[in-house]
């Protein structure tokens, strides 16, 4: 059993905690223990250093050093309000590194991360799923406090036009809108993440304190993504390789990578390459050149790494 986390004096190893985490597994949710600062770090995403920046200042600090938030306001306001983030939204396409972010959030600040897979979720809990919103939000506070993680937001405000679905969703989002209104931000904080920002409900994105835009990785940063997955690469060859791999996210680069060793591990044992060796630079352009097709076929080309920017500016408020 993990040790206890100190954040806010969260409560991993109570009797408490622990029927919230069973409650929640039943539910189709997941729950990550408060992990230890060497679990996951920021070393797991190569490159996307603005954004890296924005989440320590907008949501690991807070959560790292609350007494330091705390006495701010103590001597700013006249009532007593907490002035940390609610919730943050994560945005961009698939496989940019949004919820690998969130693991590194939660191993960094030793704070359980549930993990709520709305599209997934919404299906299993058809006909009870505000009770059961409502219940995850419970369940944090079972814990002491948690990230509260919403994959897929969009699932909520997409389409709301008739259908059964559709109703759930409507009903589950004016529960997510009270709850979000509700819960203790001096405990818990809510991370939201989506591909379609564009089809989030207006009232729903206005209760982010911020966003953060994951885009697809920029030349260099595909070059440092490579070099994680391709070592063996000198810096010309990832260069070239980054060239080739235009508009690939990093999950894309890093099946682009797997795939390759894949093929080649076959030759080995095959025995048409001698074993010892490792795929060339080549082998690596076949593979990104099938991905870059596989991918493109069905993508639009989508935004680049952008400096991340804040909700005002993105919503007019
Ligand atoms: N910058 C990066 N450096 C290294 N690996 C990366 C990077 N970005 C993504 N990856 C790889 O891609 C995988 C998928 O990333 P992640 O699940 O965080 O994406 P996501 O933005 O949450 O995607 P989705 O929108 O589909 O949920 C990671 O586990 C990692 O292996
Ligand atoms: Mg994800």
């Amino acid at each position: 059993m993990p040790a206890r986390g100190q954040y806010d004096g969260h409560d991993w190893g109570s009797q408490a905690a622990a029927s919230a985490v069973k409650q929640l597994q039943g539910m189709g949710v997941q729950v990550f223990p408060p992990g230890n600062k060497e679990t996951v770090d920021w070393g797991v995403l190569a490159g996307y250093d603005g954004q890296k920046r924005q989440i320590e200042d907008c949501l690991l600090y807070p959560l790292l050093h609350p007494e330091v938030y705390t006495k701010l306001a103590e001597g700013t306001r006249e009532t007593f309000q907490s002035n940390r983030p609610r919730a943050v939204l994560f945005e961009g396409p698939p496989g940019t590194g949004k919820t690998t972010s969130a693991r590194v959030i939660s191993s960094q600040s030793a704070v359980p991360l549930v993990y709520v897979p709305l599209e997934a979720v919404l299906s299993k809990w058809y006909g009870e799923s505000e009770g059961l919103l409502s219940q995850v939000f419970k369940a944090a506070e079972a814990l002491g406090g948690a990230i509260i993680f919403f994959d897929e937001l969009d699932s909520l405000g997409g389409n709301r036009e008739g259908g059964d679905i559709h109703e759930v969703s409507r009903r589950m989002l004016s529960v997510m809108l009270r709850e979000m209104d509700g819960f203790d931000a001096r405990k818990s904080v809510v991370i939201g993440a989506t591909n379609r920002k564009s089809d989030l409900d207006a009232a729903l994105l206005s209760r982010f304190d911020m966003v953060v835009t994951f885009g697809l990785p920029l030349e260099c940063e595909r070059q440092q993504i490579l070099k994680r997955y391709a070592r063996h690469l000198g810096a010309e060859q990832l260069t070239k390789l980054a060239e080739a791999t235009e508009d690939l996210s990093g999950r894309d680069l890093r099946d682009v990578a797997e795939h390759t060793e894949r093929r080649w591990a076959s030759k080995i044992i095959r025995k048409e390459v001698p074993e010892g060796t490792l795929p060339s630079l080549d082998d690596y352009l076949l593979s990104a050149s099938s991905r870059r097709h596989a991918m493109l076929s069905g993508r639009t080309a989508q935004s680049r790494s952008a400096a991340p920017v804040p909700i005002w500016n993105l919503t007019g408020l």
